[in-house]
């Protein structure tokens, strides 16, 4: 296949050199994550911040995606080649309860369960299987605690690639794999953790010639980066305070992180949030390292009922920690009763997410409660995936257990009328 987009290299930050893209490079020789470095034109920020609005008023072709309406920050490309839902463009809501529990006034919630497939790993494998077809790969891959497996079954067969999953056995909604299943994808169960699929996935990557699409493939990253991309532009390009998000094997950390690098950079924007990853305290690596100073990551034998951020030794260890500098953040960790408890009142709400994105909201609360985040600042909490991804999981509803009765009008009016009505209000 022929490959046209010269100008774009691969870079890596910690070698300060680049490479140029191709199909089995995903590391530096010196093994080092890699990202996507598009050629990038000289636009003046508000000349971006022009262009990117005017899509958004006139969305046609790609320009209906909330990832590609900012195509010449990810990776260069056109109409034909593009596989795409259209994904991305989720919203920003405000919600008074959320709000008042986590006691922040300026708290707002990005909900990327709200794409395609129920999560925002939507937004980097449309990057990611567009990319992989440019090079002409067969069968992708990934290892996955459920959502990055749904979605990449999705945009393979999109794309017209196989793909390949590892998931760890028992640990993974039956949702999520139903999905990955349904849409074709080969599916693994691994007697181990999310840990140990992905040191196998890449080890059959070199042996099976698959091409890798878990986040440390840099066109992964390329696309989460319109999470805070498309966040910004919501806020009519006001920065918030702060972001805070749910991490696990620090993909978004990356990814955001390099968004507002690129953003300041570019004078899209004119400073840069603080970021607020989240982890489950029973799979913290991060934040145990982030209250050590950033020595070096000790990985844990992971821990939590979110189970989508299950995962002891973070892939996008060294990027994370060059986002959290970067942006003056910081990395906390919630118990897995805090997270239960900001999940019923998002869910409550009316808005609903699964458990591992409710970390966000428990984090935000946690460090407004230790006056980190300040009473007047404003925070996008990042809801990353949609309830139904795991339903089974929640405190308790607040409107009683199902109660089955019978089909008479009596046993209804018996069921309605008894302790456990409502009020009927004023
Ligand atoms: N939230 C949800 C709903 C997730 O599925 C994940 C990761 C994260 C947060 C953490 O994001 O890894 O970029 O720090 N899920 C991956 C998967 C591991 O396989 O679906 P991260």
């Amino acid at each position: 296949m022929p490959e046209d987009i010269s100008e774009e290299s691969l870079w890596c930050p910690s070698c300060q050199r680049s490479f140029p893209p191709t199909l089995s490079t995903i590391r530096c020789p010196s093994d080092h994550l890699l990202d996507v470095h598009p050629p990038l034109g000289n636009l003046t920020g508000e000349q971006w911040r022009i262009l990117f609005d005017q899509r958004l008023a006139s969305p046609i072709g790609l320009n209906r995606s909330g990832v590609w309406r900012y195509r010449e920050l990810i990776t260069p490309v056109d109409v034909d080649t593009t596989v795409t839902f259209p994904e991305g463009n989720t919203p920003l809501i405000a919600s008074a309860p959320v709000a008042a529990w986590a006691d922040i006034d300026g708290l707002a919630l990005k909900h990327e369960g709200l794409n395609p497939t129920g999560s925002f790993k939507d937004r980097g494998m449309t990057a990611g299987v567009t990319r992989a077809k440019r090079f002409g790969a067969g069968v992708v891959a990934c290892a996955s605690t459920g959502n990055t497996a749904a979605s990449l079954a999705a945009y393979a067969a999109m794309g017209g690639l196989e793909a390949v999953v590892l998931l760890p056995a028992g640990n993974v909604s039956p949702g999520k794999l139903a999905q990955a299943r349904a849409y074709g994808a080969r599916t693994v169960s691994v007697r181990g953790d999310f840990d140990r699929c992905l040191a196998l996935v890449q080890a059959a990557g070199e042996s099976l010639d698959l091409y890798l699409l878990n986040s440390i493939n840099p066109y992964r990253i390329a696309g989460q980066q319109t999470i805070v991309l498309e966040l910004l532009q919501q806020l009519r390009w006001a920065v918030p305070d702060w972001i805070t998000f749910p991490a696990g094997n620090l993909g978004n950390t990356a990814a955001f992180g390099q968004a507002l690098r690129l953003a300041h950079r570019l004078g899209i924007i004119d400073r840069v949030p603080r970021l607020a990853a989240v982890q489950a305290a029973g799979a913290a690596p991060f934040a145990h390292s982030f209250t050590g100073g950033f020595g070096d990551l000790v990985p844990v034998e992971a821990d939590t009922i979110a189970t989508a951020i299950r995962i002891g030794n973070p892939a996008s260890y060294s990027r994370g920690v060059r986002a959290i500098r970067h942006t003056n953040g910081v990395v906390i960790d919630v118990d897995d009763a805090d997270i239960l408890a900001a999940k019923s009142v998002i869910d409550r709400a009316g808005i609903g997410c699964e458990p591992a994105s409710a970390a966000a909201v428990a984090g935000a609360r946690s460090l407004r409660r230790t006056g980190i985040i300040g009473a007047g600042d404003t925070v996008v909490a990042v809801l990353t995936g949609h309830l139904l991804k795991e339903p089974d999981t929640f405190a308790g509803s607040g409107s009683g257990d199902t109660v089955e009765i019978g089909d008479r009008l009596e046993e209804l009016v018996a069921v309605l009328d008894g302790p456990s009505r409502r009020s009927p209000g004023p």
